[in-house]
């Protein structure tokens, strides 16, 4: 079956190798390039075709041993979301492996970077670009079988003006100042990627190794707070290889981006890039980088061959990071983590309706934008249905190792979730008893939408004094409230406490009182910030909009911005409000944050 997402004919071609010579112009807001594609012909067909979003294609070249020859192309009418194919004559083209050049420039309405003023970084100096591919915005950057079932290695050459320094996901290969007062960063990326996996930030970037294979970038300003913030990588990576594989991509470093960035991470090998509204000052927020070092394993070396198959990416990877903080910091954090997951995934659900087919585990996507499709469902449902697996052949003395054949069999490669199930039960097969494995109700997991078919239980120890709290003010419980002492709560167990006090009415006056005994509107923490803001608009707590209108302000991170926007647009008072400042801030956020707030706010 096809990747709904991509138009490439990847049962004909397959792109095995990808050369960049980028240009980064931030005059007029572009990068001018030359790809080389090298491609596999399985079986050659009249035309390759790539996925292309709002590129403009100059020409087209075959790459002989002594000279380039002309190709025929052209783009078929651009569709919103995945863009426009664009399709090469290979009638003339023989060879089973050939290589191809395509000269072209991004366009004004490149969905996967973002291009900032010196005025919107935190030095003011220089401009900034940074690019998000995940999951479909790679077309919108370079001609590619935009598609994760095609993996290829990668090099690259980028040009910036000094003193901007260019950072990739991949291997840094040096650089070379110009005559014309330019830089270019040479790359490389010797381990087979997803086109998603590409990626680029430019800017006054500095950098400052936190670990034998770590160097932390950010701008200057900021970089001692982040490397203090994530000091603990080097001992995830060594608890992950513990369990896994050795890490293979070489260096693990971590780019902090600007506050616009719309994810919390972005597991770009050999470079994570992550929020700013990590940095809480002290690390409480850094299972985010347990998170994307999982993905070095679940998603980067064995990858979802379509974003059907989303889960497998996803819900693997939070199994391998609640593992991570599981040995780091004990079963009870492993399993207070879990408790969280309900949390979102409960939310999730409640967005899209318990009946919604996009809360399947296995959605399907034909025609259906995947930045629209995102949730927590492949994340937290998956990660139920892993948890369910372990312990039912028998925890994780037997799950564990089994996690390591996983990874090993389908290394540097792309599934699918039947692929998996086939392969799981191959290797139980023998090791557990027939009627075990038949529990396992695969269809309805991967098929019935709303929540999981068995919710484990995990055990409630840490949350105990959590709910404990939030019965002592929905009960006005004084003695419950003085008992349970609010400021020795981990910021998990702060977030818990919020996440049931949500689901629950309030009036005004416990708002204002719950706000006089916690300082909750003062509280830096980005997370907590968040909860309590959206608390506040639930119950139309009008005092909050200013507050939330700043937070809105400062930091584009979606899974922030897009549910306070569509709270303040439901809050008594806050609907105009809402389209105003979307309004004021829509050129500060990232283009596919932008264009999801626009969505929600006009649902
Ligand atoms: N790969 C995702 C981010 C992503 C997903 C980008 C889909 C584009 C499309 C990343 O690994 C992630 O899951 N980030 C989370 C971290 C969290 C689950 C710990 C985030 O951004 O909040
Ligand atoms: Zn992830």
């Amino acid at each position: 079956m096809a990747d709904p997402s991509s138009y490439s004919n990847t049962d004909r071609y397959n792109i095995s190798h990808i050369s960049l010579d980028w240009k980064i112009d931030f005059d007029v807001k572009a990068i001018i390039g030359e790809v080389r594609l090298t491609v596999r012909a399985q079986r050659h067909d009249e035309y390759l075709i790539l996925d292309t979003k709002h590129l403009e294609i100059s020409r087209v070249e075959l790459i002989g041993e002594n000279e380039f020859k002309h190709l025929n192309f052209h783009l078929e009418k651009s569709h919103d979301n995945f863009g426009s194919a664009l399709y090469i004559d290979t009638k003339n083209i023989k060879d089973k492996e050939f290589r191809i050049r395509i000269f072209y420039r991004t366009g004004a309405n490149c969905t996967a970077a973002q291009w900032l003023e010196p005025e919107q970084t935190i030095g003011k100096k220089h401009p900034y670009l940074f690019t998000q591919c995940q999951p479909i915005h790679a077309r919108s950057l370079l001609p590619c079988q935009d598609t994760p079932r095609v993996k290829f290695t990668y090099a690259a050459s980028v040009t910036v003006r000094n003193p901007l320094v260019a950072l990739m996901s991949a291997l840094s290969k040096g650089n070379v100042i110009n005559d014309d007062d330019t830089i270019t960063y040479n790359f490389n990326q010797p381990v087979v990627i997803p086109s998603y996996l590409i990626a680029l930030a430019v800017g006054a970037l500095k950098g400052k190794d936190i670990g034998p294979r770590t160097t932390c970038w950010s701008e200057e300003e900021i970089l001692d707070s982040c490397c203090f913030e994530f000091s603990e990588t080097e001992k995830f990576l060594a608890v992950a290889e513990e369990f896994l594989i050795p890490y293979c991509w070489g260096k693990y470093d971590i780019l902090v981006l600007p506050s616009s960035f719309p994810f919390g991470g972005m597991e770009n090998p050999c470079l994570t890039f992550v929020t700013p509204t990590l940095l809480a000052g002290d690390r409480s927020l850094a299972n985010v980088v347990a998170h994307e070092i999982a993905h070095s394993w679940m998603g980067n070396l064995v990858t979802n061959s379509d974003w059907q198959h989303f889960w497998l990416n996803e819900g693997f990877t939070v199994f391998i990071e609640r593992k991570i903080l599981g040995k780091m910091y004990g079963e009870k954090v492993r399993q207070f983590e879990s408790l969280i997951g309900l949390k979102e995934l409960k939310e999730s659900i409640d967005h899209f309706g318990v009946d919604s087919p996009l809360t399947k585990l296995v959605p399907e996507l034909d025609g259906i934008d995947p930045d629209g499709a995102f949730s927590s469902v492949p994340y937290e449902k998956g990660y139920n249905f892993l948890y369910y697996l372990e312990n039912l052949v028998g925890g994780p003395t037997m799950f564990e190792p089994y996690l390591k054949f996983h990874v090993k069999k389908f290394a540097f490669s792309s599934i699918t979730t039947d692929q998996w199930k086939e392969s799981f039960i191959e290797y139980f097969k023998d090791k557990i008893s027939e009627t075990r494995m038949n529990e396992i109700e695969w269809t309805k997991w991967f098929k019935t939408p709303g929540h999981p078919i068995i919710t484990p239980n995990y055990d409630r120890e840490l949350e105990l004094s959590c709910l404990d709290l939030v019965e002592g003010w929905i009960k006005s419980n004084v003695e419950l409230k003085r008992k349970i002492d609010f400021t020795r709560f981990t910021t998990k167990q702060k977030i818990m406490f919020l996440e049931n006090l949500m689901e629950a009415e309030l009036t005004h006056d416990i708002i204002h009182e719950l706000d006089v005994s916690y300082q909750f509107s003062s509280i830096k923490n980005s997370e907590i910030k968040f909860r309590w803001q959206l608390l506040c608009l639930k119950n139309n707590y009008k005092n909050m909009i200013p507050h939330v209108v700043a937070f809105l302000s400062v930091q584009g991170r979606m899974k922030f911005v897009r549910p306070l926007y569509r709270a303040l647009k439901n809050c008594v008072g806050g609907r105009d409000v809402a389209f105003s400042t979307f309004e004021t801030l829509k050129s500060f956020y990232h283009p596919i944050a932008s264009q999801m707030i626009l969505q929600d706010l006009n649902k």
